[in-house]
């Protein structure tokens, strides 16, 4: 199996366990790291809806747990029709700690691909490198 497609197969394993009560829309992420270490995460929803968090965040949140800052490729499934794209947000999450060269796969509830670059889906992209003074 090809590393992307054992990424998508990480998320589609976390999707059923997300907390999503109000929008009954389950969202899996997975994350591989420049060491090969996979991290999922999964939408936790809240009762005061803005405090939701999405499955990218979560990934990542379990990535940095993980001692690790280096994202080498991201997959994430959602319950739609189409490929299920990183909302705003999560594209700059995303862009802290992955360059505008790595790919992301995102993938239908039917099993539909459709793969862009972290450069495509957010061009122009404020990232640590214009504050480089303030970066330890
Ligand atoms: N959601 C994600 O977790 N990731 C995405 O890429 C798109 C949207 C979640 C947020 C919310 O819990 C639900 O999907 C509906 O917007």
């Amino acid at each position: 199996m090809s590393l992307r497609a054992s990424l998508l197969e990480e998320a589609a394993k976390a999707q059923p366990k997300a907390y999503a009560p109000y929008s009954k829309f389950r969202v899996g992420a997975a994350i591989r790291t420049a060491s090969g270490a996979v991290y999922t995460g999964v939408n936790v929803e809240n009762a005061a809806y803005p405090e939701g968090t999405c499955a990218e965040a979560g990934a990542i949140a379990a990535m940095v747990l993980g001692g690790e800052t280096e994202i080498a490729e991201v997959a994430v499934i959602g319950d739609s029709d189409e490929p299920v794209p990183p909302c705003g947000g999560c594209r700059q999450k995303i862009r802290e700690f992955a360059g505008p060269d790595v790919k992301v796969t995102m993938m239908s509830r039917t099993g539909k691909e459709l793969t862009m670059t972290v450069g495509e889906l957010l061009p122009g992209a404020f990232t640590p490198d214009h504050m480089p003074e303030h970066m330890e």
